[in-house]
């Protein structure tokens, strides 16, 4: 009997990978986490199935139910919204089934923040103006940040925020991001990636609370950064002409010349 934890997207069905999907399909026991899990993913389930919605269980409920699964010999799909690696709640999970002895496995799944760049048609990491890209967050009533990871701290980067969970709070952020990015940096807000009802705002930093308002108060990505709006950007040296390299040695005496791609 395995865990197996999923990636479940950022919210369209089809966004889901073959490996999801077919360890949906063979679990008997699927536990979701909640309304940003889209129910079209649940159809994957084999029928007959046990499914369970744990957005208003506690984590000692959650696990009681793998343990309770775990004892009948069930496989378990443990499907969470967009990737597992952030603000899925795994590193807690996983400690007790640790604990308990119990296997898992991780099926990595589309974060929102790379369905928000679909949306936008962008590449948030240009030549010359953004090489890094902070996933981050404001303090929430469950979270609070670790004192160094202030978005002033962040934006003295100049680095391409993807600021998650904090849409209610669009005014700080633009405060505390206005004095390093200046008031016309881009920002766009994508509520519901990949969703039917996906809406964009696309606005600067003077403007965007004012374009923002009558949006929703829940699942939306802030992005900021001038790589949202760039055009003069340099290419990228890796299909230039004249570049050596592994893949396109340009010369007999090229380096890289003969190697095995
Ligand atoms: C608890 S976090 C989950 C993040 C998720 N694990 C991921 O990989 O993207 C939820 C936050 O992610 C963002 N989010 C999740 N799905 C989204 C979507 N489809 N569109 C825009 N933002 C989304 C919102 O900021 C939301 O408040």
């Amino acid at each position: 009997m395995t865990v197996h934890f999923i990636g479940a997207g950022p919210g369209a069905p089809d966004l889901l990978t073959l490996r999801g999907r077919d360890l949906i399909a063979a679990a008997p026991v699927c536990l979701y986490a909640g309304s940003l899990v889209p129910a079209a993913l649940l159809d994957h389930c084999p029928p007959g199935a046990r499914i369970v919605n744990t957005a208003p269980l506690s984590l000692d409920q959650i696990i009681d139910e793998i343990v309770a699964a775990h004892a009948a010999g069930h496989d378990i799909a443990r499907l969470h919204s967009g990737d597992l690696s952030i603000w899925s709640a795994l590193g807690e999970q996983l400690r007790r089934l640790r604990a308990h002895d119990i296997p898992f496995s991780i099926t990595p799944g589309v974060p929102a923040f790379a369905a928000a760049a679909a949306t936008l048609e962008a590449e948030l990491t240009l030549p010359g103006v953004a090489q890094s890209v902070v996933l981050t967050r404001t303090s929430g009533r469950a979270s609070t940040m670790p004192s160094a990871e202030t978005l002033p701290a962040f934006a003295a980067t100049g680095a391409t925020l993807a600021i998650h969970l904090s849409i209610h709070a669009l005014d700080r952020v633009v405060t505390e991001l206005t004095p390093a990015y200046g008031a016309d940096c881009p920002v766009a807000i994508v509520w519901r990636a990949s969703w039917p009802d996906e809406r964009i705002v696309r606005a600067t930093l003077a403007t965007i609370v004012a374009a923002a308002a009558d949006g929703p108060e829940r699942t939306a990505l802030i992005l900021v950064g001038r790589v949202l709006t760039a055009e003069d950007f340099a290419e990228s040296s890796l299909y230039a002409l004249g570049y050596d390299r592994r893949f396109r040695p340009e010369s007999a005496t090229s380096p890289f010349a003969g190697t095995d791609a």
